[in-house]
């Protein structure tokens, strides 16, 4: 009998390589390949087809159990969520370091631990730092005013110590593990962090979360890359993964959802950090508006959706005409660059615009991270007024998708784009034909080609 063929699987990735190497060659991880065992050939005796147990099959329209949702205190938390934290379930928050995911946590933490107190439950809200030392953690809820909230801490990173401990109480409603990457189980071999411990950990922690309907929270940090740090395994071992963002510089932090078992994965929550702690923007369509009072070239206002709500962001162009034949610099903040690249290409190809001896700034105002492919034409229409230096009208706003041959077109949600800039005292809207009626709070203007548009702003004003 031929001798089985060794195999070695990525534990990070999952590829299989037949010889041991130190790297894996697929995802290109250290350290991570270990042997498989070599599978067992079953003889007919021993198939799977008989000597289990028969499985229940059960249609479909079952009226079943509809998950339950607690609130967490924090509505915008619970609207990323989709409605609150369901028991029994595991969300992994990821986010830069600094970025308020454990400030937040310990709020949600307080507001579930004093609404146990005064409900009289026996489920607790548990918080395990392996981070910061208990007197670090006290500090901060002191500075939140949140001290007096009956909330279990501790300072943590046993998995063993943790669940022995668990074990011994009456579960929690919540669990929050800040991190996971700090966490470790004498189980396994290697250090915290590593991709073999931050998955057995996180196994042993979800299903003890699983069989105690307790909802965990388990903090991941996050790699340059913005992936969460460890195994792209935990993203589908747990049930939500959010993500934490903002710019560090600025005041605002949404909170989104990327997976989401329970609820909509567009949901954003919108959260501003204060000195004493985040507080909700219940909303945040003005939010991103930067106040202004002289009309300005360059700016233009985009009506930008998140999920199903409009918030209203500004993007601002600058060109700097170079005298020298040096390469010009294309710089953006909050923008996809190679998209901006292309709208480029799009203006200069199709437009006969001229940017080859120019340097080119993108920024979207207050810190906010443009992903909506509407933003196309707004940002056309601030590189244009930027370029021929003719600002905009100020009662303007603009959206719509520009192909490479130049045409605009139609994006979801135009009549809700519409009626949040109606209701922000816009007077017009420019965007692709096409689109819904006007329902005459606003005047719309449709724009087919990228020509138009020049010939629109370059031509009024
Ligand atoms: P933190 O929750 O520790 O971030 P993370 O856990 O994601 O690393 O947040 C730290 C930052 O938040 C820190 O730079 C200070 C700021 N902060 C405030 O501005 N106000 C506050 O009330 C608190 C607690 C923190
Ligand atoms: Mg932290």
């Amino acid at each position: 009998m031929a001798k089985p063929k060794r195999r070695y699987v990525c534990t990070a990735c999952g590829g299989v390589s037949t010889r041991w190497q130190g790297q894996c060659p697929d995802c290109g991880e250290w350290n991570t390949l270990a042997e498989e065992a070599p599978q067992t050939v079953f003889s007919s005796k021993h198939d799977l087809s008989s000597g289990g147990r028969p499985i229940l099959f059960t249609p479909l329209d079952q009226p079943g159990e509809m998950p339950v949702r607690r609130a967490s205190g924090l509505a915008e938390f619970d609207r990323a969520l989709g409605g609150g934290l369901v028991p029994g379930s595991a969300i992994l928050m990821g986010g830069d370091p600094g970025i308020g995911k454990s400030t937040l946590l310990l709020q949600v933490s307080a507001h579930m631990a004093r609404e146990g107190a005064a409900k009289g439950s026996p489920r607790q809200a548990v918080y395990v730092s392996g981070e910061e030392a208990s007197g670090q953690v006290r500090l901060r809820a002191a500075r939140l005013g949140l001290s007096d909230a009956p909330i279990q801490m501790a300072a943590a990173t046993s998995v063993r110590d943790i669940l022995t401990t668990l074990g011994m109480m009456e579960p929690p409603s919540i669990l929050v593990i800040d991190s996971i990457q700090t966490m470790h189980s004498d189980q396994i071999e290697g250090a915290p962090g590593t991709v073999s411990q931050v998955r057995g950990c996180a196994f042993e922690l979800i299903r003890y979360a699983k069989e105690n309907g307790v909802t965990l929270l388990l903090v991941g940090h996050v790699t340059k890359d913005g992936n969460i740090a460890g195994p792209r395994v935990l993203e589908h071992m747990v049930d939500v993964v959010m993500s934490f963002e903002g710019e560090r510089s600025h005041q605002y932090r949404i909170l989104r959802s990327l997976k989401n078992r329970f609820g909509p994965v567009d949901e954003i929550g919108v959260f501003a950090m204060e000195g004493d702690g985040l507080a909700e923007v219940g909303n945040p369509s003005l939010l991103f508006l930067s106040g202004r009072d002289e009309p300005l070239a360059g700016s233009a206002v985009f009506p930008a959706m998140e999920g199903t709500r409009p918030v209203l962001v500004e993007i601002q162009a600058l060109i700097v005409r170079l005298q020298s034949g040096a390469t010009p610099r294309r710089a953006v903040v909050g923008w996809d660059s190679g998209r901006m690249a292309m709208l480029l290409a799009v203006l200069e190809a199709r437009c006969g615009l001229n940017f080859s001896s120019a340097e080119v700034y993108l920024n979207v105002s207050g810190g906010y991270r443009l992903a909506d492919p509407a933003a196309d034409l707004a940002v056309a229409a601030a590189l244009i007024s930027a370029l021929s230096e003719r600002p905009l009208p100020r009662d303007a706003v603009w959206f719509g998708e520009v192909s490479l041959a130049g045409e605009v077109r139609p994006v979801a949600h135009s009549s809700i784009r519409q009626r949040e800039s109606a209701k922000l005292g816009f007077g017009r809207a420019v965007g692709p034909a096409g689109g819904p009626e006007p329902d005459g709070k606003i005047t719309y203007r449709a724009v087919t080609m990228l020509p138009n548009l020049v010939d629109r702003i370059i031509g009024e004003a």
